[in-house]
Parts: structure tokens; C-alpha cells; sequence
């Protein structure tokens, strides 16, 4: 039979909601933390398939989710494309930043260093219940010029936002040569065993209505285009963090067959804007699984009650937090089984 998470991308109102959480491998669980010191860095962990797919496949053993997420990170992308990267503990992602014509002239995507994630997901697939069904993601292409241009997170931006009216033409080629690397890489996954994809642009709100076009309706849909070329049956869940209105112009333009819903969507709103048979994932706050107990459960029957009788894949509305108390994510899962 196919799996739940499947027939929900497809377009069925399975009820009660499948559910996964995004960063449902991480820091939170103790599990992960020791493969982690085993890694010793965090590309290192993403790049050694045996503690990858360890890493993807704890919070399944623990909690059992429909869906595992692959291990890995949207930042592989740009490593692959020849800019380093480092994690600093406690800063985040740190990379050179991209921020003329002869950076971007430079970049060269070598398939070759992502071959370990290939061997990652084929383990994965090969240990997972058939009922669990195995996600594949990539950011999205804006999402990752953020951090090109930015070299690492940024509190407003500013490089990204200003190149796109000063220098359009350059962050067209940068954005263009993330969406081809992109392409290649979640190809790579399905071919390996991903039997859906996800796009996570957890910045595509900071723009203008007219740069959100361009730049993550767009360009997602380019990507959609190149994976769907290869692999037309494949469901891309698109992740447009912080659309707010451009919600409606994404899921009309980006070809993405399931859109993530963030932790400010009005879900009832949100089901106006989006089509019937188009499925909607999220969007409980990780602050109310952080609290726990009668606010978690709250607001768990809240979204429950706002998605009912549409396809609805239940998950956060951004990623876990480390505070998170484990025994939260069993309670929410149990609750979530339980809904009629
Ligand atoms: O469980 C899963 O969700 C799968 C794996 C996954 C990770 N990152 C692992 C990770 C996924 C899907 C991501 C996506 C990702 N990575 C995004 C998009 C989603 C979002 O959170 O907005 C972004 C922006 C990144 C880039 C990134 N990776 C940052 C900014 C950081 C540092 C912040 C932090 O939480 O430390 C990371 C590191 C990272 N990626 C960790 C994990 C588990 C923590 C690293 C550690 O173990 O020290």
C-alpha cells in the first residue's frame, strides 16, 4: 500500500494527518549529540554516509514518523560548487562571500563530493519500513544565495537585497547556477532512493513582491522543471518561509505539488489561497513543543481543526529547537495518531 505521506502529496486527505518535524534529527536528542562527537565536525557528519544515515534514522527508531529526512544540509550545495565552508561552534555556517562577476564565474559544481549523500539515502531507503517514506531536500535557490552572497546568516540581508537592484544581471547567474547544481543533486537523490523531495527557502520572505517573483517563484519552478525532466512523478514539498501574501503567486507559479506553511500562516486563511487538492504541511510553532503539556496540546487541535478534510501533512513551522524535551515530540506524535 502506499504510504500515508505519499497519498497525502498526491493530493488525498488521509486523516489522522501524517507527521514528520523539520530538524527531527538534531541536537535535542542525546543519540544524535554522541554520533555528532563521533563525526567530529558537522560536514564530516553529513559527508560519512554510515553516521548520516544513523543520524536520519534515530528520530524514526525513537519516535516513528512517516517520514525520514536525509541527513545532510542545504549548505553542501555551495561546498560543492567549489566556495568552503565551516561551521563555527556557536556562530553557524561560515563561507567566503560571493559578491562579484569573477565569484560567480568561479563556482563549479563537482557531483562527485555529494556522492556520499547518494550512499546515505540508498542506506536509509534500504532500513526503513516500507510504510516510512524517505524525504530528499535541497534548499531553495534564493535561500542559498543568502548565505553565498552573505557568507553565513545575516539579521536583514543587506548584500543579497542591494546586489538584486544594483547588479540584477549577477544574482540572475548566481541564482541560475545554484538551480542547475540543485538540479543534478536532488536527481542524484531520486535515482538513489528519495521518494519525495523537499525545497526549504527559509528566507524567500525578505523580499519585494517583484524580487519574490524572480527570485524564489521563479526559480524554484526552474528547479521543479529540471527534477520533474528526469523524475516526472516525484512530489516536490516547496518551503517558502515567511511568504505571507506571495503565498498565492508561489503555489500558482512554482510548480512545487505540496507547500510548507510557517509558524505565522493563518491555516484557515491559507486554505483560501491554496488549492484543494494541493497538499499544505505544518505549522505548530517549535516554542510550543519547547513549553510542552496543555499549550502544546492546544495548539495541536488548533491546527488540526483548521486542516481537516484537506491533504495535510502535520510538521513544524520551522525547525526543532535544541531545548526541545524529547519526551514533547513522543506526546505530540501520540496526540496527533489519536485525532478523529
Ligand atoms: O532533520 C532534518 O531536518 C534534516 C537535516 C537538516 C539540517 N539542516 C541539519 C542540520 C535540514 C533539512 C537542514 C536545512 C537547513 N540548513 C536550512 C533550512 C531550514 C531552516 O532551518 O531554515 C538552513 C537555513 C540550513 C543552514 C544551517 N545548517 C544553519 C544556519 C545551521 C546552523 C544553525 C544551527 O542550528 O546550528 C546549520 C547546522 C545544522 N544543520 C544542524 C543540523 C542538525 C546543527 C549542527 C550541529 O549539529 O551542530
Amino acid at each position: 500500500m502506499t504510504p500515508s505521506l505519499l497519498r497525502v502529496l498526491a493530493g488525498e486527505p488521509v486523516w489522522p494527518p501524517p507527521v514528520w518535524l523539520m530538524r527531527q534529527a538534531g541536537r535535542y536528542l542525546p543519540e544524535y549529540r554522541a554520533v555528532r562527537a563521533r563525526a567530529g565536525g558537522f560536514v564530516d557528519l553529513c559527508l560519512t554516509p554510515e553516521l548520516a544515515a544513523e543520524a536520519t534514522l534515530q528520530p524514526i527508531r525513537r519516535f516513528g514518523m512517516d517520514a525520514a529526512i536525509l541527513f545532510a544540509d542545504i549548505l553542501l550545495v555551495p561546498m560543492a560548487l567549489g566556495q568552503g565552508l565551516s561551521f563555527v561552534e556557536g556562530e553557524g555556517p561560515v563561507l567566503p562571500p560571493i559578491r562579484d562577476e569573477a565569484g560567480v564565474a568561479a563556482l563549479d559544481y563537482d557531483a562527485a563530493r555529494l556522492a556520499p549523500v547518494e550512499e546515505t539515502v540508498r542506506r536509509v531507503r534500504a532500513a526503513l519500513p516500507e510504510t516510512v517514506t524517505l524525504i530528499g531536500f535541497a534548499g531553495a535557490p534564493f535561500t542559498v544565495a543568502c548565505y553565498m552572497v552573505e557568507g553565513g546568516g545575516s539579521r536583514d540581508h543587506a548584500a543579497i537585497r542591494t546586489m538584486a537592484y544594483r547588479d540584477p544581471a549577477l544574482l540572475d547567474r548566481l541564482i541560475a547556477t545554484i538551480c542547475d547544481a540543485t538540479v543534478a543533486y536532488l536527481n542524484a537523490q531520486v535515482a538513489a532512493g528519495a521518494q519525495a523531495l523537499m525545497l526549504f527557502d527559509s528566507w524567500a520572505g525578505v523580499l519585494s513582491p517583484a524580487l519574490f517573483k524572480r527570485h524564489v517563484t521563479a526559480a524554484t519552478a526552474r528547479v521543479v522543471a529540471g527534477v520533474k525532466a528526469q523524475h516526472p512523478d516525484i512530489p516536490i514539498i516547496g518551503f517558502p518561509r515567511l511568504a505571507g501574501l506571495a503565498l498565492s503567486g508561489y503555489v500558482a507559479g512554482a510548480g512545487v505539488d505540496a507547500v510548507g506553511l510557517d509558524t505565522s500562516a493563518d491555516l484557515r486563511a491559507a486554505r483560501m489561497l491554496v488549492p484543494e487538492r494541493m497538499a499544505m504541511q505544518g505549522n505548530l510553532d517549535p516554542m510550543a513543543l519547547v513549553a510542552g503539556g496543555a499549550a502544546l496540546d492546544e495548539a495541536v487541535d488548533g491546527i488540526l481543526a483548521a486542516m481537516r478534510g484537506r491533504p495535510f501533512v502535520f510538521n513544524l513551522g520551522h525547525g526543532i529547537v535544541p531545548e526541545t524535551a524529547p519526551e514533547h515530540v513522543g506526546a505530540l506524535i501520540t496526540r496527533i495518531r489519536a485525532a478523529s
